[in-house]
């Protein structure tokens, strides 16, 4: 299967919020990327070493990217702030807890784990993030950041 075709970004999981969109394509970018490189018939050194790669950018950047929305929901005052931070933290719990145990994976649960990613982040990105953009973009509006 083309990496594109395992995940690619569409304009349809856009939410107007330029930061916010570009950390989204990163995400997206870090599941194909993944993706790709365990289909190259590396040896288990190597795909184990890129899986345990995208579980430390995946800790970094996701949370980096929680905490640039989070910001923004608290300042927005969205009401939907707690159950959404939530998922947030759920998602770092799992991912962090698969650092753990990555190295017992077989290329089977890599595969399974980079399904889990791309899942997580669509679904994400389609239905909880889609329900601050509103929000959002109004207090962004306010303050004469966004058109
Ligand atoms: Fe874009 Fe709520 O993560």
């Amino acid at each position: 299967m083309p990496d594109g075709e395992f995940v690619e970004w569409n304009d349809k999981y856009a939410t107007g919020i330029p930061l916010i969109d570009d950390e989204h394509k990163r995400l997206v970018e870090l599941c194909r990327d993944l993706h790709g490189r365990l289909l190259a018939n590396q040896s288990r050194k190597d795909w184990q070493s890129d899986v345990k790669a995208a579980l430390d950018t995946c800790v970094s950047y996701a949370a980096s990217h929680f905490r640039t929305e989070e910001k923004l929901m608290r300042s927005a005052n969205f009401d939907g702030y707690a159950h959404h931070k939530a998922e947030h933290d759920d998602f770092e719990r799992r991912v962090r807890s698969m650092l753990w145990t990555y190295g017992g994976m077989t290329i089977a649960d890599a595969l399974k784990f980079c399904i889990f990613l791309r899942d997580w982040v669509l679904s994400h990105i389609a239905h909880e993030d889609k329900l601050y953009i509103p929000r959002l973009l109004d207090y962004l509006k306010s303050k004469g950041k966004q058109q």
